[in-house]
């Protein structure tokens, strides 16, 4: 606060009037790089993720495809720039046997996912098709290893399957399978929500657990480049993440999981096309609640390691309501309008805003389930709302975040209240800086004004682009593909000291000042 009362800030604080929208950017303080991997996503053997949406088989002469992936939407996520894709899971992931899906296919053994719906998986998609697939997005692969029901063995040997380049059996096992080099597999999840679906355990317990899988996931090619990714906390569980931050010695660990879904109530969620202005409101509240749990997370993981050394990873987030009408309730299928536009561009923000500690973050899903950025019917693909809010926001993607101060009025619902405006800024590489903005009020306007701090002499170059629609409900659909697609935006400009702007009802917007 003492710096409040120097005479540059004394002046850049003052065109601060509250009861405005009104943010505040220091251009000349940013410090901490925003990490790319914050914009990851996450691909589960769950309903159509897999099948059907990332692969349709070798075979399939309908769809264009390279060795059984689809090519529309390869090229669909190259231009998100996915930094990485989580998989097998999810709740799948320890179920997971991953010898299961190597080898020839005809030999592979046929299995049930007893999570996701009770269907069968004949393994035709496993360990080599994510990780070749992996290769033509140019992503980095997420790992997520058994621990509820595999053995420290089998995580050891898929590393040496994986990762390793000189002879061992594993190594030998995967040239006989017809990959002669190691491929790079930096990231590894050690369990997926250990508390639940992962084995049902006691913080303590999964503590220990942790320590003996982690003991045993170096050694290989890996050994100086290992990140391994503890279960985290389900949202507000405090004490999982303390237990782990106090119980796991820090030079096992490299990050901590979080997840959180925007879930109106998970015995009464809504739909996610026909809802109501309370519904919007309740799932923002949810959203918005992302940095409460943030603050207290980090809070935590600080005391123990105040030098930020092991990231958080937010490595499931998104909304989540009722399946669509006459699907397989254990597929998740659900449409994406432009209350998952509003969920994204906050989210974003959010992660954004704490990038000093949020490092690594996974969408769910990437393809036909929950928050999806892509859904796909037999050849046919669409991009939902918030497939381009990704697409909006990679401008910041290894830029350097910009501080901000952020006053915003009220969206009253009720007797209830949030922030109207969400903000983030960075300043990449060329000088460029990027501001992203959220107005989440599903009925007025809002007028933001911009104050934007720098000594060096001010840039002048100032372009937009929009999201938004006429309904909130809005979204796209297969016979209507476009009907949400960012649009330039012409409702800012430049004003003495920095911008003003006008963001119409649930839209999101990205500037860039150059
Ligand atoms: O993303 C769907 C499921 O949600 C995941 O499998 C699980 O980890 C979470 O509960």
């Amino acid at each position: 606060m003492k710096l409040l009362y120097t005479p540059l800030l004394f002046i850049f604080y003052s065109t601060i009037s509250f009861g405005q929208n009104t943010i505040a950017i220091s251009a000349n303080k940013g410090v901490t790089k925003i990490n790319k991997h914050i914009y990851g996503h996450f691909s589960e053997h769950l309903g159509r993720c897999i099948y059907g949406g990332f692969y349709v088989g070798e075979n399939n002469t309908s769809i264009k495809n390279n060795q059984g992936i689809r090519l529309d939407v390869v090229d669909a996520l190259k231009k998100l720039k996915i930094p990485n894709l989580r998989w097998p899971g999810g709740c799948f992931a320890d179920t997971y046997h991953w010898k299961d899906g190597v080898g020839p296919k005809e030999k592979r053994p046929t299995i049930v996912n007893t999570w996701w719906g009770g269907v069968t998986e004949d393994n035709s998609y496993g360990t080599h098709n994510f990780l070749n697939m992996c290769e033509l997005l140019g992503t980095e692969p997420y790992l997520s290893a058994n621990v509820g029901s595999g053995t420290v063995q089998e995580v050891a040997e898929w590393i040496q399957y994986t990762t390793f380049g000189g002879v061992s059996p594993m190594s030998l096992w995967r040239k006989e399978n017809g990959r002669e080099k190691p491929w790079k597999v930096k990231y590894w999840g050690v369990g997926n929500e250990a508390w639940g679906c992962g084995g049902n355990m006691r913080p303590e317990h999964y503590a220990d657990i942790y320590r003996q899988y982690a003991t045993f996931m170096t050694g290989w090619d890996n050994a100086d480049k290992i990140f391994r990714i503890a279960s985290g906390a389900n949202s507000s569980d405090y004490n999982w993440t303390e237990v782990l931050m106090r119980d796991i010695p820090h030079n096992m660990l490299e990050g901590v999981a979080l997840h959180h879904y925007s879930v109106i109530d998970w015995n009464k969620k809504s739909s996610a096309t026909g809802f109501t202005e309370e519904e919007y409101f309740v799932t923002m509240q949810r959203a918005l609640q992302m940095e409460e749990l943030i603050q207290k997370h980090t809070a935590i993981m600080d005391k123990y390691d105040p030098g930020k050394k092991i990231a958080l990873v937010v490595d499931e987030w998104g909304g989540w309501y009722d399946v669509e009408q006459g699907t397989n309730p254990g597929f998740l299928f659900q449409q994406n309008t432009m209350r998952d536009a509003m969920i994204a561009g906050v989210t974003l923000n959010i992660f954004q805003n704490h990038a000093d500690r949020v490092r690594m973050a996974n969408l769910a899903q990437t393809i036909n389930v929950l928050q999806a950025v892509i859904l796909t019917k037999e050849e046919k693909m669409i991009l939902t709302p918030t497939y381009h809010v990704m697409e909006m926001y990679n401008v910041h993607q290894y830029a350097t975040l910009l501080p901000l101060q952020l006053q915003s009025n009220d969206y009253s619902f009720g007797k209830d209240k949030l922030k109207n405006v969400s903000a983030s800024a960075s300043i990449d590489a060329n000088g460029a800086i990027h501001i992203t903005l959220v107005n989440i009020n599903a009925k007025e306007s809002q007028d933001v004004s911009i104050a934007i701090e720098q000594t060096k002499p001010g840039s002048k170059n100032l372009t937009g682009r929009i999201l938004t629609s006429e309904k909130l409900q809005d979204y796209n659909t297969f016979e209507n593909p476009v009907k949400i697609v960012p649009k330039n935006y012409t409702g800012a400009s430049l004003t003495g000291n920095g911008i003003k702007a006008k963001l119409p009802p649930f839209s999101v917007v990205v500037l860039t000042l150059n």
